[in-house]
């Protein structure tokens, strides 16, 4: 257990497009659970490998007291529609409204390298394609409609 330094927007790994996890390796375990501590510690729902600074296809996701492990994940389908406010914890202090899909369904490989199949709907399935962006190089600040805005403002 141990907490991972959190890359923040401007570093250029969190450009990158991340390689596929080939096989289950303790480090990918340790890995996992640090990825974990580090999401739960900053209060995020959802952190993926290169926010850590790692260039693999792995994210973390918990929304609702469920902890997801999604390694190489693909999405299959998606449909309807959800707009609101979305943050990252590689773009600290800051909310943006995003457009995304309001129902998820992804494949991937579970921690213990079980195919699975996982559907989401409204935060999960906002969540999902949040970290599926990151294996590709992407930040949801691409995708904001208006202006990012500091969520401190709002909340004080
Ligand atoms: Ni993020």
């Amino acid at each position: 257990m141990a907490l991972r330094k959190i890359r923040t927007m401007g570093d250029s790994i969190l450009t990158k497009v991340c390689k596929p996890v080939k096989e289950n390796t303790p480090k990918i375990q340790i890995l996992i659970d640090d990825m974990f501590d580090t999401m739960y510690e900053a209060y995020g729902v959802g952190l993926a490998a290169p926010q850590v600074g790692i260039l693999k296809r792995l994210v973390v996701i918990d929304t609702e007291d469920n902890p997801i492990v999604l390694i190489n994940p693909e999405i299959l389908e998606v449909s309807g529609e959800q707009t609101g406010d979305e943050g990252c914890l590689s773009v600290p202090g800051k909310v943006g409204v995003v457009t995304r899909p309001n129902y998820v369904k992804v494949k991937a490989l579970d921690r213990d390298f079980n195919e699975i199949i996982v559907e989401g709907e409204e935060l999960l399935a906002r969540a999902i394609c949040h970290e599926c962006e990151h294996l590709d190089g992407h930040l949801y600040v691409e995708r904001v409609e208006g202006e990012l805005r500091d969520s401190s403002d709002e909340e004080a």
